[in-house]
């Protein structure tokens, strides 16, 4: 950037709000395909973590393409500038000392990658993996079955491709896991991780 703005460091610093909070700040990234079970196992993990007392807060796809994102669609343009904005939000609630989550298809591994380089030690890649044949018999939203059918043009898994992670931190195999234990599976690793400190039982 050329023009002269510079950078203010900030009184209060990661590592005093996080001690006030009792955990680390986390960007726990859900990325797979639409009707995967994103929203759902990213409010799961919310609902546990506020329980536990943990200062939390979820971007979730839908919601967010309403408000903030609601000039962009689902061209490969749009999409990276749908990921970008997300990724710097969810920076600043992770400077704030929060555990943000956020459930987005991001079906581009570049720019999971750029979100990876921006959040630091705080990312953590959770892989909702739904083979595709089982989202689209499930078509929450009936979206499949217009994409199918040419309705809706660059639909992920059918005209729109998805690169799936390579070595996510979380795999869920949703096939093999109630939403209750791919949760649990979350706040595991938080704990191991010590991203949850010890007494947030
Ligand atoms: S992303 O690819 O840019 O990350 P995002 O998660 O924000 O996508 O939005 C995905 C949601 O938008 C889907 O769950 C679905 O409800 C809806 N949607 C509408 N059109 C499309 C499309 N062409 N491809 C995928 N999802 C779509």
């Amino acid at each position: 950037m050329s023009e002269p703005i510079v950078w203010h460091e900030a009184s209060v610093n990661r590592a005093e709000r996080s001690k006030a909070k009792g955990h680390r700040p986390a960007l726990l990234w859900y990325t797979g395909f639409s009707g995967s079970g994103k929203s759902t196992i990213a409010n799961a993990v919310d609902r546990k973590l506020f329980e536990l007392g943990c200062h939390t807060y979820l971007l979730d796809g839908d919601n967010v393409r309403h408000g903030l994102n609601n000039d962009l669609g689902f061209g490969d343009e749009d999409r990276v500038e749908n990921i970008r904005r997300i990724t710097e939000v969810a920076r600043l609630f992770v400077d704030a000392g929060l555990i943000v989550g956020t459930a987005f298809i991001s079906p581009f591994r570049a720019d999971r990658a750029q979100a990876r380089a921006l959040a630091g030690d705080a990312f953590i890649e959770v892989f909702v993996d739904t083979p595709l044949a089982v989202c689209e018999q499930r078509d929450p939203k009936g979206l499949y079955k217009k994409a199918r059918a040419g309705d809706i043009p660059h639909f992920t898994g059918i005209s729109s491709p998805y690169e799936a992670p390579e070595s996510p931190e979380i795999h869920l195999r949703t096939g093999a896991l109630s939403i209750e234990a791919a949760a649990e599976q979350v706040i595991d690793y938080l704990r191991r991780q010590g991203f949850i400190f010890e007494g947030a039982e």
